[in-house]
């Protein structure tokens, strides 16, 4: 906490009001640039046209498409905020921006994708890894041809870590002994780790894959669809032998003897935090330990010497649950990251990541809450041990894994209005959530004591088909979404939590918050605790909203927030307007995108954020050609991109 001497932080730049222009907003003496747009090349400095015809060549050298998570990663201590490997997911895609200058793709919704399109989109997918560097001219710019630039996408080669890593549920027939899988896909938010490396997190993933009959239990409550996948990507039409082997993993039905001679177990090797090291080109490792299901991203918890290493995150879907991941080994400060030395990080990352305890969580309705383990061993309220209730043998930590959801439904965990991203305050270690919205949230049978009970899984894919209201989550059809915090008990198997504020527009009846027309936001998704001197900090909040009492009134947006004291004697304390009277809007981005992926260099003059599928946006003089009536009216290619916000002065961003 602050002490007395310091003075208090303040947000010192004038809020902008709401916009819905084809830009992105910032304050009165600021400005901003935008950075690593899809499609730039990683390796030659050609100039971005928007007549360009991407192809699956190019793309796998070129910033891949809808930037989300990101963060930076020092070359060396003492440039840390003027040069560093950027890291970035590109989560998913705009079919109709990727193949603009064709007109659009060939057969998206129905008959064979040609097997170069599919392969285009596959890399479009993924991680970009680029060195960015700020310019003598005080311009950013990415690093044409640095050693550091690399692309992982939905093809690559990836180990597979953790107790989940060699068991039968993973034996596919590319890899028969189950320690590997090609590609990581749909990674929304990210963490990182405090040895230097990058977790991107599997989100929407099951999109991706189709399964013709009937599905495992695990596949089903998380949604492979039965039919069409996305994209696609199954039906891929080409030579023979090259289409079986990139494309038939897509569909997941049965087809061979065994698990080893088809790719029934595919899915089951996505849905996990991947862990890559910027430095490197060293494999990346799906850290299976950390649970298996759609994943939002991963955040570190307060990092103590001698403790357990601890990342919490968050399953996006409605009704889905919060989890907490505590390492078996405790933290040697002498694993922290040397930036630009080389060696092997990812042995640190499997020493703190591939053995662990997984919980999840319960809210109760007094404002306390519980970690429940999810152990083979552990007993559920019914008295049953969890292994056995899941039907699994009783020391089968993978099939407890791959069905981490099941496992929580019963424990008794607390169903959530679609857990999001989550952020730290490393000196207080309290953990800030946002529950960006859930439309399945009924009234009906208020019971704080409800928990799932796995008879009310949707088979689409988006969690629990209805829950009712609970403390935690207490407003039915919740269409503007809240954020919550909470801090760990000492013996880090309890919590006190409460709601740190609603959303909702300026005049709607439950503006439980008092927000005003310059303050309003919904569905809050990207969250960033940005310290700043003393232990006081900033709380980012970036929104993904459809929300028309606000979306009418503004874009998406990036609101900070110098928190109040976390009152835990009483979940309501802070609900109230008063204690956000530093709630103010910081940025808005352009018409159709939404606000996400954020961190600061740590001299703080610099706030990098990502603008994701915007829908006419970056203007950059180089109009599409192909549509007359919308070129008449300013269309470009709209393209994903990282957005650096500095001050004119040159001085700490916000304060
Ligand atoms: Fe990709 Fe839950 O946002
Ligand atoms: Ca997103
Ligand atoms: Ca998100
Ligand atoms: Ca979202």
């Amino acid at each position: 906490a602050a002490t007395a001497s310091k003075k208090p932080l303040t947000l010192a730049f004038e809020a902008v009001r709401g916009s819905r222009t084809d830009a992105v907003v910032v304050p009165e003496g600021y400005r901003a640039q935008v950075l690593v747009p899809w499609g730039t090349p990683l390796f030659d400095d050609q100039q971005w046209k928007a007549s360009q015809p991407m192809d699956a060549e190019r793309q796998s050298v070129s910033v891949g498409m809808h930037h989300d998570g990101m963060a930076g990663f020092a070359l060396n201590e003492s440039s840390a905020s003027r040069r560093f490997v950027l890291a970035l997911n590109n989560e998913y895609i705009d079919q109709d921006a990727l193949w603009a200058p064709q007109g659009g793709p060939t057969n998206a919704e129905d008959g064979q994708r040609p097997a170069e399109e599919s392969r285009t989109e596959i890399n479009a997918h993924g991680v970009t890894l680029v060195e960015v560097q700020k310019e003598a001219s005080g311009g950013w710019s990415h690093v044409v041809g640095s050693p550091y630039n690399r692309r992982l996408t939905s093809a690559t080669v990836i180990a597979l870590a953790g107790p989940v890593a060699g068991s039968d549920y993973v034996k596919t027939r590319f890899s028969p002994d189950g320690h590997q899988t090609r590609g990581t896909n749909n990674n929304c938010a990210n963490g990182v780790t405090p040895w230097g490396t990058y977790l991107a997190c599997e989100e929407n993933w099951p999109n991706v894959f189709t399964h013709g009959g009937e599905r495992f239990s695990d596949d089903a409550r998380l949604g492979i669809p039965t039919e069409r996948s996305r994209y696609g990507w199954e039906t891929s039409a080409g030579d023979a032998s090259e289409v079986e082997d990139e494309f038939a993993r897509f569909d997941i039905t049965p087809r061979g003897d065994s698990a080893a001679q088809d790719y029934r177990n595919e899915a089951r090797t996505f849905g996990y935090h991947v862990e890559i090291d910027p430095y490197s080109g060293a494999r990346a490792a799906k850290r299976t330990a950390m649970g298996r299901f759609r994943h939002e991203g991963c955040w570190l918890g307060k990092l103590d010497a001698g403790k357990p290493v601890v990342f919490y995150s968050g399953h996006d879907a409605r009704n889905e649950y919060v989890y907490k991941f505590v390492s078996r080994a405790m933290w040697n400060p002498d694993d922290a990251n040397r930036p630009g030395e080389s060696y092997d990080r990812m042995a640190v990352g499997a020493k703190y990541l591939d053995q662990g305890t997984l919980y999840v969580a319960r809210f109760n309705a007094d404002g306390s809450g519980e970690w429940l383990a999810l152990t083979p061993q552990a007993l559920t309220p019914k008295g049953h041990s969890l292994a056995g209730a899941l039907g699994l043998s009783d020391d089968d930590m993978a099939g407890l894994l791959v069905s981490t959801c099941d496992a929580a439904d019963l424990m008794g965990a607390t169903p959530m209005d679609r857990p999001e991203w989550a952020t730290v305050d490393p000196t207080s270690g309290e953990v800030y959530l946002t529950l960006t919205n859930n439309s399945q949230r009924t009234a009906q049978q208020t019971d704080p004591t409800y928990t799932n009970d796995g008879s009310g899984v949707t088979q689409s894919g988006v969690g629990y088909a209805t829950a009712p209201t609970n403390t935690a989550n207490p407003r039915p059809d919740n269409a503007a979404g809240h954020i919550i915090r909470w801090r760990e008990a000492s013996d880090q198997v309890r919590f006190a939590w409460e709601v740190f504020v609603f959303g909702a527009g300026a005049n709607d009846d439950d503006n439980l918050s008092g927000l005003t027309e310059m303050t309003q936001f919904a569905s809050p998704d990207g969250l960033c605790f940005d310290e700043r001197e003393g232990g006081q900090g900033i709380l980012w909040i970036q929104t993904d909203n459809g929300y028309e009492n606000v979306s009418g009134y503004t874009n998406d947006q990036l609101l900070a927030v110098i928190p109040a004291a976390l009152d835990s004697d009483s979940p309501d304390a802070i609900i109230n307007a008063a204690n956000q009277h530093q709630l103010k809007r910081f940025a808005v981005g352009p018409n159709g995108c939404e606000v996400t992926g954020i961190f600061a260099t740590p001299d703080k003059t610099a706030l990098f954020i990502n603008i994701q599928h915007p829908g006419n946006w970056p203007a950059n003089g180089d109009a599409l050609t192909q549509d007359a009536t919308r070129m008449a009216q300013g269309a470009v290619r709209p393209r994903a991109a990282t957005v650096v916000i500095e001050k004119q002065d040159g001085g700490p961003v916000a304060v």
